[in-house]
C-alpha cells in the first residue's frame, strides 16, 4: 500500500475512533454528505466568525475602551473584588513595549497572549507571567459575584447566574461563552445538548465530567441567544480569571470563537487559532471548536479530536513531569 493510502486508512481508524467514542456504534447511520460550503463556526445559530479588517478592529478596541471608562463605578467594583496579590506585584515591573506582539499575529505555541493596555491600566498585569497567588476559594468569588448580581444588562433577563463547576483541583478546564437556555435553568453550566457532546468529548480523553472545571465567560444567559457583547464580557470576566487562579489548571480547552476571543482578548478567529497550544499566564491554553456548531457540522468533530488529542498528550507530558 502507498504511503498516502497508508494515511487515509489511519485518518478513517481516527474517524472511527472517534465516531465510537461519541456514541455510533454502528455504521448504518446517515453519514452527513458534503453539500456545498460548510457553515461557519458558531456557538448559536446567528453567530458567524468575524475577523476584522485592521480598522474596524482598531474602531472596535476604541468603542470598548470608552465604553468600558463609561462604567467606572462598575470597574472599580471589580477592582476592589480582585484580591490578588499579582496586581501590585506587575504594576511594579512594567512589561517592555517591543515584547508586545502585533494583535493579529497568530500566535505560535509559546506566544503568550498579550493586552493592549499598559500593566498599570489592566486589571490583571501583566499576563505574560504565571498565575497569581491567591487564598481565596470559588465560595468567596461567587460570593462576591452575588445571586443578584446586577454589573451588566444580562442580569435584565437571566434567570439566575450560572457560576463555573467541577473539581476545584482540576487539571483541565473547558470554557465557553455563556449559559445558553438550560443552563439558565438549571443553574450549570454545559447541562444542554452542547453540554452532551462535551461530555463525550471529556470521556474521549479518558476524563469524567466530574473530573474536569467547567464555566463560561459570561455567566448570564444573553437574550435570544445572541452574542455577549464586548463590556457583558469585560465585567464578567474577571471572576473567571479568579477562579482559574483558585483552581491552577494545567491546561485551559477555550471553546468556539465568542470565548477564545474574549478570553484571550484577540480577534483573531478560531479556525486559525485552534489546534495549536498558547500561552496564557503560564498555562497551555488549546482553543478548539465550540460543542454546539459540532452539533450543525459534525464533520468539524475530526478537528476536535485532533485537538483534543493534543490536551491528552499535554496533561501526559505534564503529570510525568511532576512525579
Ligand atoms: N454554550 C456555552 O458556551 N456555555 C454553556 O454553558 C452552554 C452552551
Amino acid at each position: 500500500m502507498t504511503y498516502k493510502k497508508l494515511e487515509l486508512v489511519e485518518d478513517l481508524r481516527e474517524q472511527l475512533k472517534f465516531l465510537k467514542e461519541i456514541g455510533v456504534d454502528s455504521l448504518s447511520v446517515d453519514l452527513p454528505v458534503r453539500t456545498a460550503e460548510p457553515p461557519r463556526e458558531t456557538a448559536h445559530d446567528d453567530f458567524q466568525t468575524y475577523v476584522p479588517a485592521k480598522n474596524e478592529f482598531k474602531a472596535e478596541t476604541k468603542q470598548n475602551r470608552e465604553a468600558g471608562r463609561k462604567d467606572v463605578r462598575r470597574r472599580s467594583e471589580i477592582l476592589q473584588n480582585y484580591k490578588l496579590s499579582e496586581r501590585k506585584q506587575s504594576a511594579e515591573s512594567p512589561k517592555s513595549p517591543e515584547s508586545q506582539p502585533p494583535k493579529e499575529k497568530i500566535p505560535e505555541v509559546t506566544d503568550t497572549i498579550e493586552k493592549t493596555e499598559s500593566p498599570e491600566e489592566s486589571l490583571f498585569g501583566d499576563l505574560s507571567r504565571g498565575l497569581p497567588d491567591t487564598n481565596e476559594s470559588l465560595s468567596d468569588i461567587h460570593k462576591d459575584i452575588g445571586s443578584d448580581c446586577e454589573r451588566c444588562r444580562l442580569c435584565e433577563k437571566r434567570t439566575q447566574v450560572v457560576h463555573s463547576v467541577g473539581d476545584p483541583q482540576a487539571d483541565l478546564m473547558f470554557i465557553g461563552e455563556a449559559p445558553g437556555a438550560d443552563e439558565d435553568v438549571q443553574g450549570e453550566p454545559f447541562v444542554g445538548r452542547a453540554g452532551q457532546l462535551l461530555n463525550k468529548i471529556i470521556e474521549a480523553i479518558d476524563l469524567k465530567r466530574e473530573d474536569v472545571f467547567i464555566g463560561n465567560i459570561n455567566r448570564c444567559r444573553p437574550p435570544d441567544n445572541r452574542r455577549p457583547l464586548a463590556d457583558e464580557a469585560e465585567v464578567c470576566k474577571p471572576f473567571l480569571l479568579r477562579e482559574i487562579s483558585v483552581v491552577r489548571p494545567k491546561v485551559i480547552v477555550v471553546l468556539g470563537n465568542t470565548a477564545c476571543q474574549n478570553l484571550l482578548d484577540t480577534k483573531v478567529g478560531i479556525t486559525r487559532l485552534r489546534g495549536k497550544f498558547l500561552d496564557y499566564f503560564g498555562v497551555r491554553v488549546m482553543p478548539t471548536f465550540h460543542p454546539a456548531y459540532l452539533l450543525r457540522d459534525p464533520r468539524k468533530k475530526r478537528e476536535v479530536w485532533e485537538d483534543m488529542k493534543k490536551v491528552r498528550e499535554e496533561l501526559n507530558r505534564q503529570n510525568a513531569s511532576d512525579s
